[in-house]
C-alpha cells in the first residue's frame, strides 16, 4: 500500500525543512520526499495549500479506560485524537482502577493496538492507587513500557516519597509529568482567585497553589537529576520558575493547554457553566499573556490538551460541584493556529515543534520526525479553512468544553498513522 501526498508545505522541525515537496509513503514508512514524485498505483492526497507535518503528539490525555468508560474509552479517545491530528498520546493513569501495575499497562497498550487508530502510551502512577502513601510498581511498569510516570489529578504531597519516585525516574531515564497543586492550599477553591471569583461568589484557587509545588518539583529534579515536565502550566510565575530552573541546568520543561492560552477567568459567564471549570483554572489575562510569551520565547516547549472528558450529567452539577476538566484533542490544533500563529506568537514551524517534535524529544521516543526512513505518522493541516467549533462534530464520547460556536481557522484534513489513514476530512 502506498500513499502519495502531493504539493504540501512540509514543516519538519527535526530537519527545519520548510518547503513544498511531495511525500511518498510505502507501507508504514516515509520512503521519499522530493519536489515532484510519480508513483503508479499510490493513493494520492492533494495537499496543495496545506502543511504536512509530523503527526501530533499529546503528552496529556485522559481516556478513562479502564473503569470510567461512560466518559471515554480507548476506541473513542483514539478516534477523537485522530480527528485532532494526533498519532500518539500519553494517557494519564487516574483511571479506575489506577494504572499502578504492569498488567494494567498491558491492558491499555493491547486494547489501543487492537483499535489501531492512535499510539496510546500509558503513563504509570507514581504511588499505589495514587494514594500518596507508597511507591507503585514503578520498575515493573517501566519494563512493561510506560513512557513516563505521573500522579496527574494531584501532586505527591509527601516530598520524600516524590523524591524516591524521581530517583527511579532518573535511573531509568523516563520523565516525570507533574501536576502541581498544593492540596492544602486549595482550600475549597474551584476557579481562579480574584475579582471574577468574588463577583460570581465562587471560592478561588490562588497562583501559589500551583507555583509552590512547581518550585518544589524543580528543586527535587535538580537534586535527583530526573527529567521533570510540568503539566498544564497556568500561571505567569510558572514561566519564571521554568526559566530559572533551565538556567540552573535542571532538566525541566513545561506544557500549556489551549484553554489556558485562549481564555481567562473573565470569560467565565456564570456560576452554572462548568464547561469553564478545569484544574488548574483559567487564570487572569496577565497570566495568559505570560504563557503566550513563554511559548513564543521557547521557555514553554509543549502544547498538550489535558483532554478530560466527563459526562453531561456530571458537568450539569454547576461550577462548584461538577468535576474539573474539558475535552481538548479535537480543538487543539485549530485553537493553536488561530490564537498563537495568527496571533503572532508562533511560526507554523514552532507550532509543529510544540505539538510533535518537542513532546517526542522530552519523552525520548523515536517519533515527531517525517524524514525519509521514519515511520509515516503524518498530519495534513489546512491553515486556510475557517469554521465554527461544534461539539456535535466531535468523535469522542464527551462534549464538555467552552468553545461551542467559536470561530477558528485551521483544520486537520488527514491523519496518517504508520502509513494508514486514520482520519480524513
Ligand atoms: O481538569 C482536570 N481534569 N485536571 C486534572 O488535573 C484532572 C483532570 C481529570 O482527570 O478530569
Ligand atoms: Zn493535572
Ligand atoms: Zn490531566
Amino acid at each position: 500500500m502506498a500513499i502519495l501526498i502531493k504539493n504540501g508545505t512540509i514543516l519538519n522541525p527535526a530537519t527545519q525543512t520548510n518547503e513544498v515537496l511531495d511525500v511518498l509513503i510505502t507501507d508504514d514508512t516515509i520512503t521519499r520526499m522530493a519536489p515532484s514524485i510519480d508513483a503508479d498505483g499510490a493513493e494520492v492526497i492533494d495537499a496543495t495549500g496545506c502543511f504536512v507535518a509530523p503527526g501530533f503528539i499529546d503528552m496529556h490525555v485522559h481516556f478513562r479506560d479502564p473503569g470510567q468508560t461512560a466518559k471515554e474509552d480507548i476506541e473513542t479517545g483514539s478516534r477523537a485524537a485522530a480527528h485532532g491530528g494526533y498519532t500518539t498520546v500519553c494517557a494519564m493513569p487516574n483511571t479506575s482502577p489506577v494504572i499502578d501495575c504492569p498488567e494494567l499497562v498491558h491492558y491499555v497498550h493491547n486494547k489501543a493496538k487492537e483499535v489501531g487508530l492512535c499510539n496510546v502510551l500509558q503513563v504509570g502512577a507514581m504511588t499505589d492507587g495514587m494514594k500518596g502513601e507508597k511507591l507503585s510498581q514503578l520498575e515493573p511498569m517501566i519494563e512493561a513500557g510506560i513512557p513516563a510516570m505521573s500522579e496527574d489529578g494531584k501532586s505527591v504531597m509527601n516530598t520524600n516519597l516524590f523524591r524516591e519516585a524521581l530517583r527511579v525516574a532518573a535511573a531509568h531515564q523516563i520523565p516525570v509529568l507533574s501536576h502541581c497543586e498544593d492540596i492544602n492550599l486549595v482550600d475549597g477553591g474551584v476557579m481562579n482567585a480574584g475579582p471574577k471569583a468574588e463577583a460570581l461568589g465562587i471560592r478561588g484557587i490562588s497562583n501559589a497553589v500551583e507555583n509552590i509545588i512547581e518550585a518544589r518539583d524543580i528543586m527535587v529534579a535538580e537534586e535527583t537529576g530526573a527529567t521533570l515536565h510540568l503539566c498544564h502550566c497556568s500561571t505567569k510565575e510558572s514561566v519564571d520558575l521554568i526559566r530559572c530552573g533551565k538556567a540552573r541546568g535542571v532538566k525541566v520543561s513545561g506544557e500549556v493547554c489551549p484553554h489556558h492560552f485562549t481564555l481567562c477567568d473573565e470569560d467565565i459567564p456564570s456560576a452554572e457553566d462548568s464547561n469553564y471549570k478545569m484544574n488548574p483554572p483559567l487564570r487572569t489575562a496577565e497570566d495568559r499573556e505570560a504563557l503566550r510569551k513563554g511559548l513564543s520565547e521557547g521557555v514553554l516547549e509543549v502544547i498538550s490538551t489535558d483532554h478530560a472528558p466527563h459526562t453531561e450529567e456530571e458537568k450539569a452539577r454547576g461550577f462548584t460541584k461538577a468535576p474539573f476538566g474539558i475535552v481538548g484533542v479535537e480543538t487543539a490544533a485549530a485553537l493553536t493556529y488561530s490564537e498563537l500563529v495568527l496571533g503572532g506568537y508562533l511560526t507554523p514551524m514552532q507550532m509543529m515543534e510544540k505539538m510533535s517534535y518537542n513532546p517526542a524529544r522530552i519523552l525520548g521516543i523515536d517519533k515527531g520526525d517525517i524524514s525519509e526512513g521514519k515511520v509515516a505518522d503524518v498530519v495534513i493541516f489546512d491553515p486556510n479553512q475557517t469554521y465554527e467549533i461544534h461539539a456535535a462534530d466531535f468523535h469522542g464520547k464527551s462534549k464538555n468544553m467552552p468553545f461551542e460556536g467559536r470561530k477558528v481557522t485551521g483544520a486537520v484534513v488527514a491523519t496518517i498513522l504508520a502509513g494508514r489513514v486514520t482520519y480524513r476530512r
